[in-house]
């Protein structure tokens, strides 16, 4: 069954993104089929995979806002990536209203799911629609903390 993980923390700077990446790239390396999900608008991650987030042909906001399939780049360091960019920053404001909005990156990921041992979802350091709705899609939570009072 595949797990489907959400990287989440409210605090900002907590090393959501580098958990993500280095988890995933370990479990490439153990031969796990992994899939890497940016679903923060600051597409650190997409920029730490490589890609320039602005040159993108499609992104992430496609799947969520037009229903399209599910953008992903293959073999980047061993794992597939669905980029994104600052166009998703719109897609909060354009969900407010948008029918079964909780359940889009859900029906999103489906289809390819069972391609992947692993989804990792580098959520957004805030408790907005876009964290709400990789919680929805997330079989498990991940929580990084860094030890300090703050993002504790
Ligand atoms: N193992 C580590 N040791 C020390 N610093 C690290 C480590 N991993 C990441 N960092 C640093 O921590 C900072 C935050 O990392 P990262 O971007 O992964 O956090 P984030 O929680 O995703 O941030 P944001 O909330 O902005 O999305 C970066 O400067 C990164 O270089
Ligand atoms: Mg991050």
């Amino acid at each position: 069954m595949t797990r489907i993980i959400a990287v989440f923390n409210q605090a900002g700077g907590v090393a959501k993104t580098s958990v993500t990446q280095n988890l995933g790239y370990h479990l490439a390396q153990r031969k796990h089929r992994v899939l890497l999900i940016d679903i923060d608008p600051q597409a650190s991650l997409t920029t730490f995979m490589g890609l320039e987030p602005d040159d993108l042909e499609q992104s992430l906001y496609d799947a969520l806002t037009g229903e399209e399939p599910l953008y992903i780049i293959k073999g980047l360091m061993r794992m597939d990536l669905a980029p994104t960019n600052l166009k998703l920053s719109a897609a909060e404001m354009e969900l407010v209203n948008a029918d079964l909005r909780e359940m889009r990156l859900k029906t999103a990921i489906e289809p390819v799911q069972d391609n992947y041992d692993f989804i990792l979802i580098d959520c957004p350091p805030s408790l907005g629609l876009l964290s709400y709705i990789s919680l929805v899609a997330a079989s498990h939570v991940l929580v990084p903390i860094e030890t300090e009072f703050k993002a504790f």
